[in-house]
């Protein structure tokens, strides 16, 4: 079992290697992200192992294909940077489905705290010894309505922190759970109800640019947007011309549809050329951080027990189907993991 290991980080490092020693498995860990261009990296290795910016499209299934890789192993849940219709029959492909939801959904509710309150702005006054409090007038999160879209593991979980706050929930989901205590809406209700709205669904067709300016008008004057889902999600530039309308209260974000090459990077030192990405950071209600959500210790560590316990299940006679998925997952009448226990 060659594992080439892409878009290494430190903390990558350290939290997988006692799990790779442990379970013996040969791991050679790359710096560079997987693309077209690093593909090449991958010949002679079994599997790869990547994360949330490497690239699998066609070309690169083709190339790592060619080079005797079998399977890819996403270290994260999402799964929107991996082409599954091209890697059909090819790669086979698995994820770590969750390894902490209340990582991500304690994050979301961090970083709406520091933005409604000023936090972030407020440390910077007071280590210059300026402790003036002008301009970080919030608002009391007590009885306010916040809608969530997408009520999975994570939503779920904001949800109840939301609650703890004695917030009003109304939520919107493509599949409802039955019976459940939460208050469904259509999406049009949820935009024009909600004084908070979070984003907490995948990347699809369906999802791409859910909040755009036509959505964006629906919603309320003063509204606060958090989005740890995915960048697409959200169209940066009507964000952007809602904030400058003061049409948007406030926005947190931890991902950004063009950060495949910026986060996770320090780029201090460089000449940023993402001009909407900069006006974001410089407005006073807009805080963000570099798809950092996942980031504890707890998070880590599950991360790289399941993905080394993927790769074991994968190479063992024993195969192990449970992580994997293909482009008829979710498709009852297609999915040919339910029927054959192989997706191919
Ligand atoms: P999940 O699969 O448990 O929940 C996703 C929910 O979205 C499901 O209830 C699903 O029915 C719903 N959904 C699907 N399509 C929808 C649509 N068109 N409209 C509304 N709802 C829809 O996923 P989980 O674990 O809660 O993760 C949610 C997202 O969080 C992931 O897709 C991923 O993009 C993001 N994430 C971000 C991380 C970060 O570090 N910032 C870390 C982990 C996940």
């Amino acid at each position: 079992m060659k594992i080439a290991f892409f878009d290494s980080k430190n903390y990558d490092i350290e939290s997988f290697e006692p799990f790779v020693k442990e379970r013996q498995i040969e791991v050679k860990f790359f710096e560079p992200k997987l693309n077209a261009d690093t593909a090449e990296m991958a010949r002679g290795f079994d599997g790869v192992c990547i994360f949330v910016n490497d690239t699998v499209n066609k070309e690169v299934v083709d190339k790592l294909v060619s080079f005797g890789v079998k399977a890819i192993f996403l270290r994260c849940a999402g799964f929107n940077n991996v082409d599954l219709a091209a890697c059909f029959g090819k790669l086979h492909v698995y994820r770590v489905p969750a390894y902490s939801p209340y990582a991500v959904a304690e994050h979301a509710m961090a970083l709406f705290l520091t933005s409604n309150r000023r936090i972030h702005k407020a440390y910077n006054r007071v280590r210059e010894y300026n402790f003036s409090l002008s301009g970080f007038a919030g608002m009391d999160l007590y009885g306010k309505t916040v809608g969530v879209i997408g009520t999975g593991k994570i939503g779920r979980i904001f949800i109840n922190i939301c609650r703890g706050f004695g917030m009003r929930v109304i939520a919107y989901d493509l599949y409802p759970i039955p019976n459940s205590d939460i208050e469904y809406v259509s999406l049009e209700e949820l935009f024009k109800q909600s004084d908070i709205i979070s984003l907490h669904c995948p990347l699809t067709p369906e999802t791409t640019h859910i909040i755009n300016k036509d959505s964006i008008n629906l919603m309320k004057k003063g509204v606060n947007i958090i989005n740890t889902s995915r960048g697409g999600l959200i169209n940066a530039e009507d964000l952007l011309q809602g904030i400058k309308d003061r049409k948007i209260g406030s926005a947190s974000l931890d991902v950004y549809e063009e950060e495949s090459d910026i986060f996770f990077e320090d780029k201090s030192g460089h000449i940023m050329n993402d001009s909407t990405l900069l006006q974001l950071i410089a407005m006073p209600n807009v805080i963000i951080t570099s798809h950092q959500a996942f980031l504890t210790n707890e998070a880590l560590n599950n991360i790289a027990d399941t993905t080394t316990n993927n790769i074991i299940g994968f190479f063992s006679d024993n195969y192990n189907l449970d992580n994997e998925v293909c482009y008829h997952c979710g498709n009852q009448a297609n999915c040919r993991k339910a029927r054959h226990k192989k997706c191919f």
